[in-house]
């Protein structure tokens, strides 16, 4: 059995329409005016044990919500979804206990509380017994390097290590699910990376499944040996990060720097320009013409330099995006 499976999952928001200002606000509460967001719409999903999936799309696609009704903290409009054999929106204790949800941008742990506290209250609302409590929370705080973080009050700590305290509660359980909505998002780029290799050994020694959004490439590129690529509620891609990227980037960028100034049309007929053309252009070439137009272009072209580059996986999915399949 798959450890998550979902068919034709959909959610649409419902809410009260609301005219701007105080007026419109009162009225809003009388009217029976609704706005429909339609947030999923029929998303099929199926993710095996121990497999560490990337969910990705733009802003609003509806990757929250997903992870939300697959967590059980949000109920589905319609469609079938299975985590572990429950269904999430049953929110089930013996469910619950076996999942996590970890999001970067909502904090979990009480404020004004150390770190230290909430995981002993965590560890009773899970039923943690204390020498595997022990052994688990030594594992993490050790593997995150907390142990002079967490006896300080959540709010005293930076935001990276506020993730960090984040991240031992919703672990310390040892889940077999772990959902991590952005678990890296706004951290600096050495905070990012520890995260990273963290979630990394995590993954391979707890042997979870693991479903990640992250907007963030490298996260991605690291992590996932597949990615689920959601626009508008909709899945638009499945596959291995390298399918997406041979799929939609059949071309490379010839980057030129030039003795002379040259003009756009003399680089037209090699490939597509990418911006401006003077003393220096980029152009793109088909991937198996690269040698001969790079070819070309030396020989009639004033080239002082050239090189080669692969298109990045951001902006590949970003035409995805924009091309709107
Ligand atoms: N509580 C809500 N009420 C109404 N609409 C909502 C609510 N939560 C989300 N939405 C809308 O549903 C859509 C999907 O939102 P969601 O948060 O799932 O996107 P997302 O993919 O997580 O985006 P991001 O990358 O910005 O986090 C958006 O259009 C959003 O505005
Ligand atoms: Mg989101």
């Amino acid at each position: 059995m798959a450890a998550i499976e979902t068919r034709d999952l959909r959610k649409t928001y419902v809410s009260n329409k609301k005219s701007p200002g105080i007026k419109g606000g009162i009225r809003s509460l009388f009217s029976r005016e609704k706005t429909t967001v339609e947030a999923v719409c029929g998303i099929d999903l199926k993710i095996e044990q121990g497999e560490l999936v990337g969910f990705l799309g733009p802003n609003g696609a509806g990757k929250t919500t997903t992870l939300k009704m697959l967590s059980g903290i949000l109920y589905p409009t319609s469609g079938y979804s299975n985590v572990l054999g429950y269904t999430p929106s049953d929110r089930k204790p013996d469910m619950l206990r076996r999942i996590s949800l970890v999001m970067g941008n909502k904090m979990q742990l009480w404020w004004d509380l150390p770190a230290w506290d909430s995981f002993i209250v965590l560890k009773e609302m899970y039923e943690v017994d204390d020498t595997r409590f022990k052994k688990r929370v030594d594992l993490l705080i050790d593997a995150l390097q907390l142990s002079d973080k967490v006896n300080t009050q959540v709010r005293k700590l930076s935001l990276g290590e506020r993730m960090k305290c984040e991240l031992v509660a919703a672990l310390l359980h040892s889940p077999e699910i772990v959902f991590l909505d952005e678990p890296t998002i706004g951290l600096d780029v050495v905070s990012q990376k520890r995260i990273r290799d963290f979630l990394k050994d995590l993954h391979a020694e707890d042997n979870c499944t693991v479903l990640l959004t992250s907007h963030y490439m490298q996260d991605v590129q690291e992590l996932c040996d597949r990615v689920i690529v959601i626009d508008h509620g909709r899945v638009i891609f499945e596959g291995t990060l390298d399918t997406l990227t041979k799929e939609f980037s059949d071309v490379r960028r010839v980057r030129l720097t030039f003795s002379t100034p040259v003009v756009a049309s003399d680089l037209e007929k090699y490939g597509t320009i990418i911006g401006d053309v003077s003393e220096t252009a980029v152009i793109e070439v088909a991937r198996a013409d690269t040698a001969s137009a790079t070819g070309a272009m030396l020989q009639y072209l004033p080239v002082s330099d050239v090189g080669i580059e692969e298109i990045e996986v951001e902006e590949v999915i970003r035409r995805l995006f924009s091309e709107g399949r």
